[in-house]
């Protein structure tokens, strides 16, 4: 499935999925909230890196609130957008066009914050382990890393999906009107995966309905904060 560029293009040229809002993401809120409550951390002033960060509502909220941001994301359509929306706003985004299934080019130990917000499910087994790695690699010790990706446990719509669609690797799924493999994660999948590299502060499942074609599916989601 290679780094899927080219369905995530054309799904912003022609949305179908993808939200039009340049809000920034609920659930990227309440991080900040817990972030800033719990443990008593304000993501001000720091260095973020936004994977996947397609159109740029967190990205240019987070710069707005005078982070140094660095988006990266594969659809040049999205990021043309980003940009447009970061000018008319009047910050500034270090926007670049890439794949966060390979290295990235940001120094060692450099970034306080790291935002996955629904991009990696994207990612074939390779580049995940790319990103696993290169994630772990740029974040400084005590640094936060979010990540909000695609539950498996308890979706009877996923589990039609990987029966009906599956896709050549373990838990994914094609979703055949955009041409996009995505996979979905198991609880203990998700827990033996991310905790080989960074210490889980909490893990919490979601639901949330998406309007894709003019049907509601529900879709459920991990929210992981997590330290390095
Ligand atoms: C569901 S969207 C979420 C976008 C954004 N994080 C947000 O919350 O608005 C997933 C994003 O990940 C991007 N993406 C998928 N695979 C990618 C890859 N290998 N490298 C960079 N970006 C990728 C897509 O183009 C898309 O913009």
């Amino acid at each position: 499935m290679a780094h899927q560029g080219n369905a995530w293009d054309r799904e912003y040229r022609n949305p179908l999925l993808v939200t039009k809002n340049d809000g920034p993401q609920k659930d990227t809120l309440r991080f900040l909230k817990y972030l800033k409550k719990v443990e008593k951390y304000r993501v001000e002033e720091k260095n973020i890196l936004d994977l996947g960060c397609g159109t740029g509502r967190n990205s240019n909220y987070l710069a707005d609130l005078y982070n140094k941001v660095i988006g990266i994301e594969i659809s040049k359509t999205a990021l043309d957008i980003a940009k447009t929306r970061a000018h008319n706003m009047g910050v500034s985004v270090d926007y670049r066009l890439g794949d966060i299934g390979e290295k990235y080019d940001i120094p060692d130990n450099s970034i306080d914050v790291v935002l996955d917000i629904t991009s990696s499910n994207s990612l074939d087994e390779k580049g995940r382990e790319v990103y696993l790695e290169e994630v772990q690699r740029v974040m400084k010790k005590g640094g936060y890393f979010f990540v909000r990706a695609l539950c498996k446990d308890g979706n009877q719509n996923v589990k039609n999906l990987l029966k009906m669609s599956p896709g050549k690797e373990y838990d994914t799924y094609i979703m055949k009107d955009i041409g996009l493999t995505e996979r979905v994660f198991s609880r203990t999948d998700f827990l033996a995966m991310y905790g080989k590299y960074f210490k889980i502060l909490n893990l919490e499942k979601k639901t949330s309905y998406t309007t894709f074609n003019n049907r509601i599916y529900k879709r459920d989601y991990w929210l992981a904060y997590m330290q390095k």
